[in-house]
């Protein structure tokens, strides 16, 4: 169904046409939700799993950015998603950067997008919030960042985060910490290790001081490009994160190169800046999926996204160490059948390699040695 309306779709501007998809979505959310799941159901038991005490339908979420103002959580669920992440919503509204800020690149499958976290503002989506009985919906995240104001700085950077998650922390599930983007004049972000302690220690005393038991997440950029380029910092991050007491990990946000790609330099050249999301960054997730699960020893779940469209891709994250996996860009290239699709592949994979449970599964080829990606991450830890 999707194939036929793509073309169509596919011949207007990347944001018209995701105001025109989800716009058409908020009318089936408020006529009928019920008109919409029959289309996309499927459950199946080998995917359950219990996350941070709470129950995940199946491992399939949206990732953050494509409902930035909680326009549409219901109708994710009916969708067929087993959780859904919204933001990344910022303490101030933000109108984000001049039109136009989305591209897509057919030829590689993925999109690159400068959009400036555009966000109507922490304040106007808790009221949006509110209003949603959460203890009936699937897991609900809320992914926060900084405000994207250049003047934000330093301490004010904190204070702008704290801002949001005193706001947004008791309506969701689980909070995410989006620290990809810079928070000083160098350009440096919330992934270097010492702003990241700041940063965590302030939110868990916020969390302790509100007497909430909510999941800190954090999501990081990524750090293996295909010619296998490894960033030391990263270690040390991960040491922090895990120290200040963070309940997941999230691998990756969109990447700022443009390795490896069959789109015509002549026409990345015209697009210009932004980051790169959907299938070129398929091996790249699974790697930094496979590292972070080595360093952590599977002790926290880790969620895999980027460049995942399809059962195959899902599982091979969800072998490398993911316990659950999102998409963006799929939805965008394959429609939202694709999350049926991939639930139903993943319950055929998992059987046809022997597994009673999705859980069995999980981290499967961190452990061997013999594995070929584990093997390249770990000389490239080494080099
Ligand atoms: C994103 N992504 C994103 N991530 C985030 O943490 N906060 C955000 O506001 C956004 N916004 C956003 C906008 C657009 C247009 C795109 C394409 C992506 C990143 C997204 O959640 C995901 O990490 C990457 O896109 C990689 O996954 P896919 O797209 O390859 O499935």
């Amino acid at each position: 169904m999707y194939a036929l309306f793509r073309p169509l779709l596919f011949r207007i501007d990347p944001e018209v046409a995701h105001l025109l998809g989800t716009g058409a979505a908020r009318l089936a959310q408020s006529i009928s939700p019920s008109l919409v799941k029959p289309l996309f159901n499927f459950e199946h038991p080998m995917l359950e799993q219990t996350l941070w005490g709470r129950s995940f339908p199946n491992p399939v979420g949206l990732a953050a950015g494509f409902d930035k103002n909680a326009h549409l959580v219901r109708f994710w669920s009916k969708v067929g998603f087993g959780f859904t992440e919204v933001g990344s919503v910022s303490a101030r509204a933000c109108e984000g950067n001049p039109r136009p800020r989305a591209f897509r690149l057919p030829a590689d499958r993925a999109l690159i997008n400068r959009m400036g976290l555009n966000n109507d503002g922490a304040e106007e989506i808790a009221r949006r919030l509110k209003k949603l009985p959460l203890e009936s919906l699937p897991p609900l995240g809320i992914n926060i960042v900084k405000t994207h104001d250049p003047d934000i700085l330093g301490s004010g950077a904190i204070v702008d985060f704290r801002h949001s998650f005193r706001l947004l922390a008791n309506l969701a599930h689980y909070i995410v910490l989006n620290i990809s983007c810079p928070n000083t004049r160098e350009g440096k972000t919330f992934e270097d290790p010492e702003s990241l302690r700041t940063l965590l220690t302030a939110i868990m005393a916020d969390r302790d001081e509100m007497r909430l038991r909510i999941p800190i997440l954090v999501k990081l950029s990524p750090t293996f490009s295909r010619h296998v380029v490894y960033d030391s910092a990263i270690e040390e991050t991960i040491a922090v994160a895990i120290e200040c007491g963070v309940e997941g990990l999230i691998a990756n946000n969109t990447a700022p190169d443009r390795d490896g790609l069959r789109t015509a330099p002549a026409e990345l050249e015209r697009i210009g800046g932004g980051g790169l999301s959907g299938a070129p960054l398929t091996p790249r997730t699974t790697r930094l999926v496979q590292y972070l699960y080595l360093k952590t020893g599977g002790s926290i779940p880790i969620i895999a996204v980027g460049g995942i469209d399809s059962p195959e891709t899902a599982y091979a994250n969800i072998r490398a160490g993911a316990s659950l996996v999102q998409l963006y860009t799929g939805l965008v290239y394959r429609g939202p059948g694709v999350v049926k699709k991939i639930k139903r592949g993943l319950v055929r994979l998992l059987k046809q390699d022997g597994y009673a449970h999705l859980r069995d599964a999980i981290g499967v080829d961190s452990a061997m040695p013999a594995n070929p990606i584990t093997e390249d991450v770990l000389e490239t830890v080494a080099a």
